[in-house]
């Protein structure tokens, strides 16, 4: 009986060990594909991120794209709203200015993953210069320090020919946009869509030239277009020494203001002529009420070890 024990005991107990060996067994094993799945999965991110939706042509001028940005809820979502028409356009250079004293991984990462030439720079906007809790949001003009930083840098870094352009990250793209654009000898000038109260704003042309400006409000600026409603060419723009955009201005005249330095109203180019490629989308602030709750209740935040 006491042998019957003995020997039911050992068989458990071999049982066991050969169960948790196994089990140890499987356990490195299923860890071994997990890693090695994840190795592949992100080599064939990398790969994808490298495969050229559109490869680069030969001879095309390059689209200098400049877009200030800033730290808040809807950042990655804005940016990835980009990054998704820009890579379908070719010869485009993305210059991404984060208004921030270091270089986020957010953006890092979004460029390391974008098929075509980025730049990616910060600077600061100093608290003075930015809008104070009580001051209205249009109060002060905002990118000025991320758009004149990037404008210096091509400066320096681009002797090659080309055209820049002014890409809010919370505005809205056509991939057709840029090919009206690409071609901008000196000053382009075209409609924005849901902008300055109206549905649209856009230049009056006549016989081929600009002679005034079809917009809602603030007719008498000498340049009544948006920050999206132009294109400078590159080379022009460099001859055009110390040129950029003002710190202090008066409401709503940044882009007049940076244009005066640039040309005449006679000198504008219209394209997109009759066609919106772009829109002044402005993105609505998410409602983030269930937050603190959803804190309390799992101890975490719902983005706990998720980029969003
Ligand atoms: C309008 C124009 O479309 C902008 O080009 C112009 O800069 C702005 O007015 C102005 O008055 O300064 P709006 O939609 O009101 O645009 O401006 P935002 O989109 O809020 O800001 C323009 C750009 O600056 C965006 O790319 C935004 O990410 C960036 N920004 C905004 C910063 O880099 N830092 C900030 O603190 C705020
Ligand atoms: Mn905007």
């Amino acid at each position: 009986m006491k042998q019957l024990l003995y020997s039911l005991v050992l068989l458990v107990l071999l049982l066991s060990v050969y169960l948790v060996f196994n089990m140890r067994n499987q356990y490195t094993e299923l860890n071994n594909v997990i890693y090695q799945q994840s190795r592949e999965i992100q080599l064939l991110r990398d790969n994808m991120a490298k495969l050229k939706f559109t490869s680069s042509i030969e001879g095309l001028p390059t689209i200098y794209v400049i877009t200030p940005t800033y730290a808040r809820n809807v950042q990655k979502a804005e940016l990835v709203r980009l990054q998704n028409a820009f890579r379908l356009v070719p010869n485009l250079h993305w210059i991404i200015v984060e208004d921030s004293s270091t270089k986020t991984s957010l953006v890092k990462n979004l460029l390391r993953e974008f098929p075509q030439n980025s730049t990616h720079l910060n600077i600061l906007t100093p608290q003075e210069m930015k809008i104070q809790p009580k001051e209205s949001w249009w109060k002060k003009p905002r990118g000025v320090l991320q758009r004149n930083l990037a404008l210096s840098w091509l400066r320096e870094n681009i002797p090659a020919s080309g055209v820049l352009y002014f890409a809010d990250d919370d505005n809205t793209y056509s991939v057709e946009l840029f090919e009206e654009i690409r071609n901008t000898e000196k000053v382009s000038v075209l409609p924005v869509g849901l902008v300055g109260g109206v549905l649209v704003e856009k230049p009056r042309v006549s016989g081929g030239k600009v002679v005034g400006w079809d917009v809602g409000w603030g007719a008498e600026r000498p340049f009544a277009t948006d920050m999206a409603g132009f294109a400078v060419n590159l080379q022009y723009f460099k001859e055009h020494k110390g040129v950029q955009f003002l710190e202090k201005v008066r409401i709503g005249f940044s882009e007049s203001e940076f244009l005066k330095l640039l040309v005449s109203l006679e000198q504008l180019e219209p394209v997109s002529i009759g066609r919106v490629l772009v829109w002044h989308t402005r993105t609505e602030k998410p409602n983030l009420n269930r937050e603190n709750e959803f804190k309390r209740k799992n101890g975490k935040n719902s983005d706990y070890g998720i980029e969003i």
